[in-house]
């Protein structure tokens, strides 16, 4: 999928974040923009790299630079690839074409692994609030050679118009059940994927002297009909320090672990841990 192509779906779905109206592609300045049909007609330029900042100004700035980084150098040595390999599979299942949202995508590891595994029968947009994240995606999708769109906005306030969207992907991102039923098709699914009870295990237990399972996340979708949920279990040798401390930054543990238990994963080279990833799939009624 291009921006070029005015009939694509994504296109046909895109809402200016203003003024709510349709939104057309114009290539003939710069690296191109988008133009809202609305009575003031808002104008929003593509980055460089491909990407389109669609976040109101109040919107916060999600993951910064350095996150970023950390997640793809883990991510891009395939350590979740069990994750990615599931998410394929259940696109396959539950979403034959259409309209796929990657709602909280980052730095599109699964965004573009999507396109690539989807071959052309669906398209695919990411969105994020961070900005440096989106343009990492927005790269990648470029060097790999895949058709995904990637805009900056927030998953509570997409930029889409209602009931416009097949299937909505959600990976270890807020879950905005509200907003999510707004842009899905009636019977359109959501594909929640997060951590399991078991998942890193192995790095609470280098860290912390009594270690407990994940308990199950409070913002699991309500008013949806849940179709499947499946665990995904693995086990990973994170090799090499900097690798171990990419892992630990990407992890709610990193935000509230004392500066003393943080000191053991120091000279850490080399961490064994279990990762569990658990997979809903939900349908809009
Ligand atoms: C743990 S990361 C996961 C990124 C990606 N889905 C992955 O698994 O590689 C969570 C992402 O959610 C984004 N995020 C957090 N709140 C958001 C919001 N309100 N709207 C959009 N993105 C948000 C962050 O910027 C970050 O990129
Ligand atoms: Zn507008």
């Amino acid at each position: 999928m291009t921006m070029e192509n005015q009939q694509s779906l994504y296109m046909r779905a895109l809402r200016c974040p203003v003024c709510g109206a349709d939104m057309t592609h114009d290539a003939s300045h710069g690296a191109g923009m988008l133009l809202c049909g609305g009575p003031r007609t808002h104008t929003f330029d593509m980055a460089r790299s491909g990407y389109v900042h669609l976040a109101p100004r109040h919107s916060g700035g999600g993951d910064a630079k350095a996150a970023v980084r950390s997640r793809t150098s883990f991510l891009s040595a395939g350590y979740y690839s069990i994750a990615a390999d599931a998410l394929c599979s259940l696109v396959s299942t539950y979403v034959p074409s259409g309209l796929i949202v990657d709602a909280g995508c980052g730095e599109g590891y699964y965004t573009n692994r999507l396109a690539a595994c989807g071959e052309g029968r669906y398209e695919i947009c990411g969105f994020d609030l961070s900005r440096d994240a989106v343009d990492a995606a927005a790269k990648a999708a470029r060097r790999e050679g895949v058709g995904a769109c990637f805009g900056v906005a927030s998953l509570f306030e997409l930029p889409l118009a209602s009931a416009s969207v097949d299937a909505i992907v959600n990976i270890f991102a807020p879950c905005a059940e509200k907003e999510f039923c707004r842009v899905l098709k009636p019977g359109g699914v959501l594909i929640l994927l997060g951590a399991g009870e078991r998942h890193l295990l192995g790095l609470k237990r280098a860290i912390y002297d009594e270690t407990y399972e994940n308990a199950m996340r409070a913002d699991l979708p309500t008013e949806m009909q849940l179709c499947e949920q499946t665990t995904v279990r693995g086990e990973i040798e994170v090799v090499g320090n900097e690798q171990i401390g990419n892992l630990f930054s990407m992890t709610p543990y990193y935000w509230r672990t004392s500066p003393e238990d943080k000191k053991k994963l120091e000279h850490l080279q080399c961490l064994h841990t279990e990762i569990e990833f658990d997979c809903r799939v939900y349908r809009k009624i």
